[in-house]
C-alpha cells in the first residue's frame, strides 16, 4: 500500500501572509510524522511564496523520517539543495505566475542539462524524483535521464469532472505506473488528493508514495479551529480583570 508524505508548504503559505514565526512548518512536519506519515515534502520557489531557505535547513534537522524537497531546476536553488543534502528531489516546473505547480515537466525537452542536473545529485547520494505527467514518452524519457523516480501528476485525475473523465485519468495514472514498475523506477503520485480521492490512486500497483499537502493543512485548519478558539477564551477569561 501507497506511503504518504505529508507537504507542509501551505502551513508557511499562512506564517508568510504575516512573514511571522507562526504557524512553523517544522512544528507541522512532526505532528506528521508523530501521526504516520513516511516522509515531509516542501518546494523551495524561487519567488518564496512560503517556505524559506531557513525553513529547509531547520527541517532537514528535525524531522526524523525523510526529506523530499521539490524544486526547480534553477542554478540557485540547485546550489542550496545540494548543500542541504535531502534525502530526495523533486524536479518540478515553475513559473512565477501559477497558483500552484500547473503540469509535469517536460523531460523530452533539454535532456542534456537535465541529465547533468540529475547526476549532480545522484554522485552525492540523493535520489533524484521527476514530476512528470502520466504519458508514456515522459516515463521513457526519465528512465533514459537516469532518474530514481518519478511522481506522476495527479492534478489531471483530481480535477476531472464526471464518471467517465475520471476513470479516463485513472487509467492513464495506470498504465504509467505499469510502465515505470517495467522500467524499475520508483514511483510516487500526487497533486489535488484529497481523502475523497485518493483511494482509487492509493490502490494503484507499483505507486509507493503519496505526497500531499493543501488538503491536508486545509482540513487541519478546519478541524484545529474549535481548540484554537476554546484555548484563546481560557486565555482571556484567565486575565483576571
Ligand atoms: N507533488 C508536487 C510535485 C507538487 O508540486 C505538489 C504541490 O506543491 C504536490 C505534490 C502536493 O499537491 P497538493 O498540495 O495539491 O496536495
Amino acid at each position: 500500500m501507497a506511503r504518504l508524505c505529508v507537504n507542509v508548504d501551505h502551513v508557511a503559505t499562512v506564517r508568510q501572509a504575516r512573514r511571522t514565526v507562526m504557524p512553523d512548518p517544522l512544528e507541522a512536519a512532526l505532528l506528521a510524522e508523530q501521526a504516520g506519515a513516511c516522509g515531509i515534502t516542501i518546494h523551495l520557489r524561487e519567488d518564496r511564496r512560503h517556505i524559506q531557505d531557513a525553513d529547509v535547513a531547520r527541517i532537514k534537522k528535525g524531522i526524523a523520517t525523510k526529506l523530499n524537497l521539490e524544486m526547480a531546476t534553477a542554478e540557485e536553488i540547485v546550489k542550496i539543495a545540494l548543500k542541504t543534502r535531502p534525502y530526495q528531489v523533486t524536479f518540478v516546473p515553475e513559473k512565477r505566475r501559477e497558483i500552484t505547480t500547473e503540469g509535469g515537466l517536460d523531460v523530452t525537452r533539454d535532456q542534456k542539462r537535465l541529465q547533468a542536473i540529475i547526476g549532480k545529485f545522484r554522485s552525492k547520494g540523493i535520489i533524484v524524483s521527476l514530476f512528470i505527467d502520466p504519458y508514456e514518452r515522459q516515463v521513457t524519457a526519465s528512465h533514459v535521464l537516469g532518474a530514481d523516480a518519478v511522481e506522476l501528476n495527479t492534478g489531471a485525475y483530481s480535477e476531472a469532472k464526471g464518471a467517465r473523465a475520471v476513470k479516463g485519468e485513472l487509467t492513464k495514472l495506470e498504465k504509467a505506473a505499469a510502465l515505470t514498475g517495467a522500467l524499475g523506477l520508483t514511483t510516487h503520485a500526487g497533486h489535488g488528493l484529497t481523502v475523497a480521492n485518493v483511494a482509487p490512486v492509493a490502490r494503484i500497483a507499483n505507486i509507493e508514495e503519496l505526497n500531499i499537502g493543501h488538503s491536508i493543512v486545509s482540513r487541519a485548519v478546519i478541524t484545529g479551529f474549535s481548540a484554537a478558539t476554546r484555548e484563546m477564551i481560557d486565555a482571556i477569561n484567565s486575565a483576571g480583570a
